[in-house]
């Protein structure tokens, strides 16, 4: 399905993204936890999130979808009492899933489950799960060591002490899941702080764990004490629309209900560094209640950007939005740096490759670094062109949010991709264009 996005606009009025990803996908995982049912408001109903609902009814956890804007998900509890202990789990396109459940499963002993996706999730590494759960004791089998299909053979896992080599939310929350079902402590060190998603989850479930500065310890747990979980809107999802309205002349939208937790939301803090307008309270780290994930309204206006420097810590609380800080370049005034990106090489595409190629594709003066890219704008538009998304859901909306700034308009190859994680993207977009 290929989509042309003429240039439009302004964006005007409010919207309401999609429900979060990250935590609907930790939502429905808890829920198959726990052992009483727990109803989840506002689940994403996209195709990553089905892909983990069918992944846990597979494992013969209940999930009753026939409430609108309920998901109630009836748990076998956290050491599975599971109808079948083998077969297979299709993951879909996504990789959230195919790093947090290896860490429930790999505490399953006796049982043996094998996990694959689509052509993508056949290219992202899985090494970085495989090797600490290894460590806790599990046997774990991959193709070439690394990749899927990959096998996770349940053990009566030991807690570990683990370092992670990157920054990455997925890893640490696979082996903080599998800590829950090992003997004694596991903690995880990780470089610096990423969405933190997990540790608010297992403050909600009562779980026993602590933060010391970055590094996050659990202890065994019998079981999970989890009650009603409402998604906010995804801080990811609103960025497209935040992107549009910051670049598109005369562009004034509020996004309501976005999830506000402070690891989320580098994006926001980059587009006001950059001279953007947004106005909302954007939680502060030292803010209080663990468990709570805060949500609320931004109001996102048009005007002149400057180009600026993104590196080191800030790099994995904006991870997923660098591709829309290179779009945001395009438009500033100057030389826009992102550097110490390298993970963006193993998401749903090479996204270093393909923002770079892509946005170079509609005329932008864009160039790949080992580590990131350097865009520099002059404040004039894009001039448009074609860009594939190469069956990224990521880059599909940036795709179409550069065609609407753009002079000759975007055709954007394969848009179906959104349906990933915003599937009515095009509808809402439409909405702020008042179409
Ligand atoms: C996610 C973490 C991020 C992000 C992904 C979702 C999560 O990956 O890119 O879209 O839900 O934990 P990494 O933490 O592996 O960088």
């Amino acid at each position: 399905m290929n989509r042309t996005f003429k240039p439009d606009g302004p964006l005007r009025g409010q919207v309401t993204p999609p429900a979060d990803k990250s935590i609907s996908h930790r939502a429905a995982l808890f829920g198959a936890m726990n052992d009483a049912p727990v109803t989840v408001r506002n689940y994403l109903d996209a195709d990553d999130t089905q892909s983990t609902l069918n992944a846990l009814r597979a494992l013969g956890a209940g999930v009753d979808e026939s409430s609108p804007g309920e998901t109630v998900i009836r748990g076998v509890g956290l050491h599975a009492a599971l109808e079948t202990t083998e077969g297979r789990l299709d993951v879909g396109n996504s990789g959230t899933l195919l790093r947090l459940l290896p860490g429930w499963l790999a505490g399953q002993a006796g049982s043996n489950w094998t996990l694959d996706g689509d052509e993508s999730i056949r290219r992202r590494p899985i090494d970085r799960v495989a090797d600490p759960l290894r460590q806790m004791g599990a046997t774990v089998d991959a193709r070439e060591g690394r990749f899927t299909p990959m096998t996770v053979h349940g053990a009566d896992l030991r807690g570990i002490e683990y370092t992670l080599p990157v920054a990455t939310a997925q890893v640490k929350s696979c082996v903080l899941i599998a800590g829950m079902l090992a003997s004694g402590q596991t903690s995880v060190t990780e470089p610096a702080q990423s969405r933190d998603h997990t540790e608010r989850m297992l403050a909600r479930a009562r779980v026993p764990f602590e933060r010391d500065g970055l590094t996050v310890r659990v202890s065994a747990t019998d079981e999970l004490e989890l009650e009603e979980i409402t998604v906010p809107a995804d801080p990811s999802s609103a960025a497209f629309h935040a992107t549009a309205a910051a670049i598109v002349p005369r562009s004034r939208i509020v996004l309501c209900d976005v999830g506000l937790n402070w690891t989320r939301t580098a994006f926001f803090r980059i587009l006001e560094r950059m001279g953007g307008v947004v106005v909302g309270e954007l939680e502060q780290p030292q803010d209080g209640n663990p468990g709570a994930e805060p949500n609320g309204d931004l109001d996102i206006t048009q005007a002149p950007l400057e180009a600026t420097e993104v590196g080191g810590d800030e790099v994995p609380l904006a991870i997923d939005e660098l591709p829309l800080v290179a779009l945001l370049g395009c438009f500033a005034e100057g030389e826009t740096v992102v550097r110490n990106a390298e993970e963006l090489r193993v998401k749903e595409t090479d996204r270093l490759a393909a923002t770079v190629d892509g946005l170079r594709g509609l005329g932008a003066d864009i160039e790949a670094t080992d580590d990131g890219f350097v865009v520099r704008g002059d404040g004039s538009p894009l001039r448009g062109g074609t860009i594939e998304s190469r069956g990224d859901h990521r880059l599909a909306m940036l795709g179409a949010v550069a065609g609407l700034a753009s002079e000759e308009g975007v055709e954007v190859l394969d848009m179906a991709a959104a349906g990933v994680s915003y599937p009515g993207f095009e509808r809402d977009l439409a909405g702020l264009l008042g179409d």
